[in-house]
């Protein structure tokens, strides 16, 4: 593909038989397909744990280095070039659109993500206006360059989901109990929905820019909806997970939708439309087949804590990981949540290369 092709808004997304895609072992497995073998991606694995992610980071601050293509490009291929990935994810942030919307926010180091003005009343909602492919022409053009980089390894784009979004706009930074956020969705339930609309949009359209420039699959990461009670998921979340899911259907690609802590929620996330469902490391994936509905791949789920145990436990536990994933209908190999900054970046070569080698044993 031009460069001018990939920035054209609207250009088709990607198909899966060119540049060698639809062999993808990341693609088939999200299709429930045989796979030659488990594919394997890590979130988070870009980023700290790299020392070239840290050198090409030096006095650049977070937000910045996610509007300059040059260097999202860089960043985003550094993995795969260490690691036998079977995808690469786009070096961005779940902050990157509503910081392109005009939302005053900044991502500080050790702590995440803090907002100047916390939405709390519905004339907070004003700042909230729709996302247009011109509000992150550094994305578009980011997607471009790489798609032509990875060849046959898909790009999995991202955004966050809403209530996880909600809830840094909200409590105006990282929360461990979530409290002014749930007092909005429990007391006034018709700001919350206005609220959450308007985070549902902005997170369709940025999923929607990344397919359009080339990326092959999405993520959703409503890292903290775990947070909430599986009826209250039902009444206040999941009609706009629907939504996401829904109107990026048409668009072709594979969709994936995980949280932290949603053991008790893995059976309404997959109602709501996705076709793999991201299990953290609390739930072993054959008890998570019985929770989701048939016709859903899985994703996961190694605790990211084992790969600093000796690695005879880290070998143990992901045979046990791939063994479980057998009885889901389609199993991407992943950790349960990112990759931890200190982690050891050879230990995450191993694993990768321990999934594909025990995995083609015997594929399925
Ligand atoms: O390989 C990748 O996944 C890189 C792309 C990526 C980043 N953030 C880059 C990043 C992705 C997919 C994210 C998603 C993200 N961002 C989530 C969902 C994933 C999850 O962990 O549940 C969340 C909740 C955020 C918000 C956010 N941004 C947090 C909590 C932090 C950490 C703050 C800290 O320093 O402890 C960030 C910053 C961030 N986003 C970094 C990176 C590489 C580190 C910033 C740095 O290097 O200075």
């Amino acid at each position: 593909m031009t460069a001018d092709a990939a920035r054209s808004n609207d250009h088709p997304a990607r198909t899966p038989d060119d540049g060698g895609l639809a062999e993808s072992p990341f693609l088939l497995a999200c299709r429930r397909r045989p796979v030659p073998h488990t594919p394997v991606w890590f979130m988070r694995q870009a980023g700290r744990s790299l020392p070239e992610y840290l050198r090409v980071r030096e006095g650049v601050p977070m937000l910045e280095s996610c509007t300059r293509p040059d260097m999202i490009v860089e960043i985003t291929m550094q993995p795969v070039r260490r690691y036998a990935v079977d995808a690469a994810i786009f070096y961005s942030d779940i902050m990157v659109p509503l910081r392109a919307v005009g939302v005053d926010l900044d991502i500080k180091p050790g702590v995440g993500p803090v907002i100047a003005d916390p939405v709390r009343d519905a004339a907070g909602l004003d700042v909230l206006r729709p996302l247009s492919p011109d509000d992150v022409p550094y994305v578009t053009e980011a997607v471009g360059g790489l798609v032509g980089e990875l060849g046959a390894t898909p790009l999995i784009g991202f955004a966050g989901g809403p209530f996880t979004l909600a809830s840094y706009l909200i409590e105006g930074g990282p929360s461990k109990n979530q409290e002014r956020t749930k007092a909005m969705m429990y007391g006034e339930p018709r700001l919350w929905d206005r609220l959450m609309e308007r985070l549902t949009d902005l997170t369709i359209a940025f999923l929607k820019v990344q397919i359009a420039a080339g990326a092959s699959a999405v993520q959703v990461f409503d890292s903290w909806v775990g947070a909430v009670a599986a009826q209250d998921y039902r009444e206040s979340v999941l009609p706009h997970a629907r939504r996401i899911f829904a109107e990026i259907e048409p668009l072709g690609v594979p969709r994936i939708h995980f949280g932290v802590g949603t053991g008790e929620l893995l059976g309404l996330m997959g109602e709501a439309g996705a076709d793999v469902v991201g299990v953290d490391w609390r739930v072993p994936l054959d008890e998570a087949v019985s929770r989701v509905e048939p016709g859903k791949a899985l994703q996961g789920n190694l605790d990211p804590a084992v790969l600093f145990a000796p690695w005879e436990i880290v070998e143990r536990r992901a045979r046990d990981v791939l063994a479980r994933g057998r009885t889901a209908e389609g199993h991407i190999f992943n950790l349960g949540h990112g990759v931890l900054p200190s982690m050891d970046p050879d230990v995450l070569a191993r694993l990768a290369d321990l999934v594909h080698e025990a995995s083609s044993e015997d594929p399925r």
